[in-house]
């Protein structure tokens, strides 16, 4: 019996929007000071999306990249998997907008929303389309407009998000390559510690926020990063023992970017270094599914990864969800 195909990244593509919003800007908004803002969650700056810009255009950019980065062309995707919280539309879904964008004529389209682990979903997803030999490229464009539903009169939250895009083109790969194991996880019974209303809210969605505004993140933060800190090293652990990897295997890990005492708490479970941990939230804030696309591509502009690199990808985020991936990295 043939093995199947596994499934393997062969480009990456990120876009951040040119505006910044700095700490020093943001002690001018809120109630709050760059020194707090980075000794309790490490971010410097965050890049915010012009009101007039879709975020189809941010996320085409980036998948354009990667469909480059990766040497096929937009006519030879079959499938579009976009993850986001923020889309443009309901319908038609990011997806189908970035389908338009990119002219990628042949792929079917569709939204993936698992707050931030919608990456890792994707790629779960992706690898099954790919493993069993149903498409040949599929694109996973990650892309978020956070600033979008901020309320920039809640200290709690504001001085969290950012807005980008990072994509990146799934295909098979040969068998010492590709995407080792993989989990997904769903707790949906916390799910009211983090919440973004849509088509409706109750009474207490309005009680917890801001007078007149609704359609905003509300977030119990010391929850999260309760949930955050053990279901991160829970996770990679987990992902590493399906693979038959330790983590002394590992080159890198590249965790969902929310806050880095969460990585710092992750590193000391797992008893890995800190430059270990893949980290750009300084300069880019929780860009909620996109941060590891992000973060990948970053990497692989500075040449950090290497072909059999074996990496670890890992988030957490609203629903609650979490998720992990073990890969061999099969590009150059
Ligand atoms: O992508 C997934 C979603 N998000 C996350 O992963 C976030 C997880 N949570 C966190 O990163 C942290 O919980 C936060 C950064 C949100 C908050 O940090 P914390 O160390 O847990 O602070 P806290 O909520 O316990 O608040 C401590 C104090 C409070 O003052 P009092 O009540 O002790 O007087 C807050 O009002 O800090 C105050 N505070 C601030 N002060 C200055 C909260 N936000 C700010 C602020 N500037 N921006």
């Amino acid at each position: 019996m043939t093995k199947p195909y596994k499934a393997g990244i062969i480009g990456t593509g990120s876009t951040l929007p040119e505006t910044k919003l700095t700490n020093l800007q943001l002690e001018h908004i809120v109630e709050t000071t760059d020194e707090w803002i980075m000794k309790r969650t490490g971010i410097r700056e965050r890049c915010i999306l012009d009101k007039e810009v879709p975020l189809a255009k941010l996320a085409a950019d980036a998948a354009a990249k990667a469909i480059e980065d990766a040497g096929i062309t937009a006519a030879d995707i079959d499938l579009i998997i976009a993850t986001t919280v923020t889309p443009d539309y309901l319908t038609p879904s990011l997806a189908c907008c970035v389908q338009k964008e990119i002219q990628a004529a042949r792929a079917a389209a569709f939204d993936l929303n698992a707050a931030c682990t919608g990456f890792i979903y994707a790629l779960q997803v992706a690898q099954e389309f790919i493993k069993n030999g149903t498409y040949k490229h599929i694109l996973i464009v990650s892309a978020e407009a956070l600033s979008r539903v901020t309320d920039y009169e809640d200290r709690k939250t504001c001085v969290l998000f950012g807005d980008g895009a990072g994509a990146v083109v799934v295909s098979a790969v040969s068998q010492e390559y590709g995407i080792e194991a993989s989990i997904i996880g769903a707790k949906g019974e916390d799910g009211g510690v983090l919440t973004i209303p849509c088509c409706y809210w109750n009474d207490e969605d309005l009680e917890k926020r801001n007078e007149g505004k609704v359609q905003v993140i509300w977030m119990d933060g010391s929850e999260v990063f309760t949930f955050a800190s053990r279901i991160m090293a829970e996770s990679t652990e987990q992902v590493l023992e399906k693979s038959g990897l330790t983590p002394q295997d590992i080159q890198f890990v590249f965790p969902h970017q929310a806050n880095i005492r969460i990585l710092q708490n992750a590193a000391k479970r797992l008893g890995l270094s800190m430059d270990k941990i893949y980290s750009n939230l300084e300069y880019t804030g929780n860009i909620s599914s996109a941060s590891i696309p992000v973060c990948l591509d970053e990497a692989a502009q500075k040449k950090l990864l290497k072909k059999g690199d074996k990496l670890v990808l890992v988030a957490f985020g609203g629903g609650l969800t979490y998720g992990a991936v073990t890969i061999t990295w099969s590009k150059n």
